[in-house]
């Protein structure tokens, strides 16, 4: 069980990652979104902190999230935003507004893709970035965590 009582970490995830698994796995890997949070969860414990895991199609609830994760005082938020990356001004501004630190997170390397998406909004307002390490990015990241 995660200690609630830990400092919280909000995973936020955007479109088309509830498709995990599934969705073109030979660049995303074979891993659903809930075998990742399984992974993070028992990471986070013996970390000493406690994720908060969600996913959305929509890019409003992101920005509502990534309010919430400063109202609720969370330690940092893991963003993987998906397309909204590539696209998203208001990511951007809601990263930019707020004092919890973003990390960006991708499971493949968008500089080794297709000319679209190397330019990413939430890595231009983000502390960091982790790509490429497939579902291990974000593992990766929440260690990064203790290092901010
Ligand atoms: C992604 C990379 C994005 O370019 C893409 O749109 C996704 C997934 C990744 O995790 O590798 O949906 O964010």
């Amino acid at each position: 069980m995660t200690d609630t009582a830990a400092p919280v970490v909000f995973v936020l995830n955007g479109p088309n990652l509830n498709l995990l698994g599934m969705r073109e796995p030979e660049i995303y890997g074979h891993d659903t979104l809930d075998d990742i949070a399984g992974r993070l969860e028992d990471r986070a414990q013996d970390l000493g902190l406690s994720v908060d895991v969600r996913q959305s199609n929509h890019e409003g609830h992101l920005v509502d999230w990534l309010h919430e994760a400063q109202a609720v005082g969370a330690r940092a938020v893991l963003l993987n935003a998906g397309a909204y990356t590539h696209t998203s001004v208001a990511l951007h501004d809601a990263i930019k507004g707020i004092k919890t630190p973003v990390i960006e997170v991708h499971l493949s390397n968008p500089h080794k893709r297709e000319e679209f998406r190397h330019r990413s909004y939430v890595g231009m307002a983000a502390k960091a970035t982790v790509a490429g390490f497939g579902a291990a990015s974000y593992l990766v990241a929440l260690d990064a965590v203790l290092h901010l």
